[in-house]
């Protein structure tokens, strides 16, 4: 099974590319599960139908109360979606109320009590987790054995990359546990951007841009009608292509090929490079 981690700064687009993922591999016949890691729970929305999934802090507050947990299965935490992919979401607490990591690191508490990711015989993982891992809740599926294949949604922005630096020190933190950076995905807020910078950053970083994903109105419009992913709704599109190549490049890129990454230091990162 591949264990693909989306990782990236908030709003920076990891839901939408973790999501088109998961729907370009049950394209092609792969049984995948789709995970959830942020409070915001949406990464899914595209992946069902109807409203947005009951999510494991909800189910947990709701269900294991009244039930042991022993007798909970698969089952009980999944939720079907189209294309046969199976869904969850950590969720978290109300805003301003507890830690959101914790969500997550319960959630996958229960995965590996449960054996879920065996049980169910996936052909992929896909995680989509929030953050700059400076919280610990956020880095569970990096120390807990669940992340292999570590993925970093960046953009041309600065900030982006301070994010971007700050994951690659968790996998570098990790990276006995089997976690390795396969490569960043650079989602473009402007199509004119420099590319070199971002190709600078990678090499310093020890790592490669595995795509450069355009831009596209088809991702507005699939979002607001939250029926379907991009992929399905407008398959020719720009963004759907670089998804696709996206989903193969991740595939062929092998755990030896990948050094431990060499994340700057804030000094670094802020006296120019
Ligand atoms: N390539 C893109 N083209 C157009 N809009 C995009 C693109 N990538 C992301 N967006 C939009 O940016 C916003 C944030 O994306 P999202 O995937 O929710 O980010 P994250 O999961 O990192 O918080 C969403 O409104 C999404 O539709
Ligand atoms: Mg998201």
């Amino acid at each position: 099974m591949e264990k693909i981690v989306i990782f990236g700064k908030g709003g920076i687009g990891k839901s939408t590319v973790a999501a088109n993922l998961s729907a370009v591999y049950a394209l092609e016949g792969r049984k995948v599960i789709h995970v959830g890691c942020d409070p915001k729970h949406d990464s899914t929305v595209s992946l069902v139908d109807g409203d947005m999934i009951e999510t494991f802090m909800e189910k947990h507050s709701r269900v294991f109360g009244i039930r042991d947990r022993q007798n909970l299965g698969a089952k009980d935490l999944l939720v079907r979606g189209r294309l046969g992919i199976d869904c969850i979401e950590a969720g978290g607490p109300e805003p301003g109320v507890g830690c959101a990591g914790r969500g997550i690191s319960m959630m996958l508490e229960a995965f590996a009590d449960l054996d879920i990711l065996k049980a169910g015989s996936y052909d992929i993982g896909v995680f989509d987790v929030l953050g700059d891992v400076v919280c610990g809740g956020f880095a569970a599926p990096l120390r807990k054995g669940f992340a292999e294949k570590i993925v970093i949604v960046i953009s041309e922005e600065l900030m982006a990359l301070y994010a971007a630096n700050n994951i690659a020190k968790s996998v570098r933190t990790y990276a006995s546990n089997g976690v390795y950076l396969a490569g960043l995905v650079a989602n473009l807020k402007d199509g004119k951007s420099d590319r070199k910078k971002l190709e600078k950053y990678a090499k310093i970083i020890g790592t490669r841009i595995l795509e450069y994903v355009p831009r596209d109105p088809a991702v507005r419009e699939a979002e607001f009608a939250r029926d379907r992913t991009v992929v399905e709704r407008a398959p020719k599109c720009a963004f759907a292509k670089s998804i696709r190549s996206l989903a193969a490049k991740i595939l062929t890129v092998k755990k030896e090929k990948c050094p431990i990454p060499k994340p700057m230091n804030d000094k670094q990162f802020y006296g120019g490079w």
